[in-house]
């Protein structure tokens, strides 16, 4: 079920859990929270909303009429708070950092919005920071929970179209459309629509591939500084093993998004992959034709917070790795802060 504002629905509040569960704080409950995180939490069977923090207190109170019982304007009180266990970082990427170590020194284990951070340092000293509390750091890259995703990794997997020899993704949108007042604020935002929507596909593409990526170049419109962000990128990458890769996105642009994969006897096409709800189609070309597969991607956001429920729980190995999110701000790094703008490496 997914409900929305004004939409009050048999089961649009929180119903306390009586099952073995993960209580969550989200920090930073704007809309992203409110929109997609609300309706998978309502779903979630091992994950439980119980607090929330807006730097209003009042304003917090209110949005916390979902039933949720704790809400806050303080991040520090609401990880210190012991119904607790486990912190949703919601808050823009420039303020991860910060509330993350808020949590993991509190005891409570991380999950952290994209992108991580505004650089490399900051993802592993927040690792460091929840390995030395004995607390789980998980990356929140909620579009691997897809099922068009899952099915393409798993086609992939089977060998069906062979050794992959290039990839390639779009994402893009129109962000004049966008309320969010820090998104051009390269201070906040820590990055344009390669932070926003790469870092979506660079996880996605390592993903699939099953590979990391060793090698970046970038191409960025306008060049991205301390006061402005770019509006338009192209991002060439080599992924281990020789594969290569390109990714698309902007902020200028009608809303769409696709992911194509190229192998050595055939590829997989999809747009619109990253649409919950909705039935995505997911093309299979071979030198005798192409079949047409539809799968119904459901609301995959559930998905992300009881798989990490049962990490936690049954200790289950994660399907988002805290090396695999260093990895993708190692990539925001190169794109971003490198002064050769040409080909560099990963180590
Ligand atoms: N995985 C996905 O598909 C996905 C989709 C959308 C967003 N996100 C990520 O989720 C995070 C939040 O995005 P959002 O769309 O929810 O943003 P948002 O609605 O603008 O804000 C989220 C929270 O940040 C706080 N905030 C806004 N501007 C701030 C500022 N200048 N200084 C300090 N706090 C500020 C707000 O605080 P108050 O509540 O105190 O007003 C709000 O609670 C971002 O990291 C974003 O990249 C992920």
């Amino acid at each position: 079920m997914v409900c929305c504002f004004g939409e009050r629905k048999s089961r649009d509040t929180m119903q306390k859990k009586t099952k073995n569960v993960v209580k969550f704080g989200i920090i930073g409950f704007g809309r992203y929270a409110e929109r997609r995180l609300v309706p998978a939490f309502l779903q979630a069977e091992k994950a439980e909303l119980v607090a929330i923090s807006k730097r209003n207190a009042a304003y917090a109170r209110r949005k916390a009429h979902y039933n949720i019982p704790f809400s806050f304007s303080n991040p520090a009180e609401l990880v210190l708070h012991p119904a607790v266990e486990a912190v949703l970082v919601c808050s823009p990427p420039f303020y991860h950092r910060e509330h993350a170590l808020l949590a993991a020194r509190a005891g409570k284990h991380v999950m952290v919005e994209k992108p991580l951070a505004a650089n490399a340092d900051e993802v592993a000293e927040m690792i460091q920071t929840c390995q030395k509390n004995r607390v789980l750091f998980y990356p929140a890259f909620v579009m691997r929970f897809a099922p068009v995703i899952q099915e393409m990794r798993r086609i992939v997997q089977s060998g069906e179209i062979g050794p992959l020899k290039f990839v390639n993704a779009h994402f893009v949108l129109d962000a004049s459309l966008s309320p969010r007042s820090w998104l051009n604020d390269p201070q906040i935002s820590c990055g344009g629509p390669v932070a926003d929507l790469g870092s979506h596909l660079f996880d996605l593409l390592m993903y699939l591939t099953g590979k990391p990526v060793v090698g970046v170049k970038r191409f960025l419109q306008p060049p991205y500084s301390r006061e402005q962000i770019e509006r338009n990128a192209i991002i060439n990458l080599e992924f281990e093993g020789g594969i290569l890769g390109s990714v698309f996105v902007s902020f200028d642009l009608p809303r769409e998004s696709a992911i194509e994969l190229y192998g050595r006897y055939g590829a997989l096409k999809v747009q619109d992959f990253n649409e919950p709800n909705k039935t995505v189609k997911l093309l299979r070309t071979h030198a005798e034709g192409c079949a047409r597969q539809d799968i119904s991607n459901g609301y995959y956001y559930t998905a992300m917070l009881d798989h990490f429920a049962e990490v936690i729980l049954e200790g289950k190995e994660p399907v988002n790795s805290a090396e695999s999110g260093l990895q993708n701000q190692k990539i925001l790094d190169i794109i971003y802060h490198s002064n050769t703008g040409g080909f560099e490496t990963i180590n």
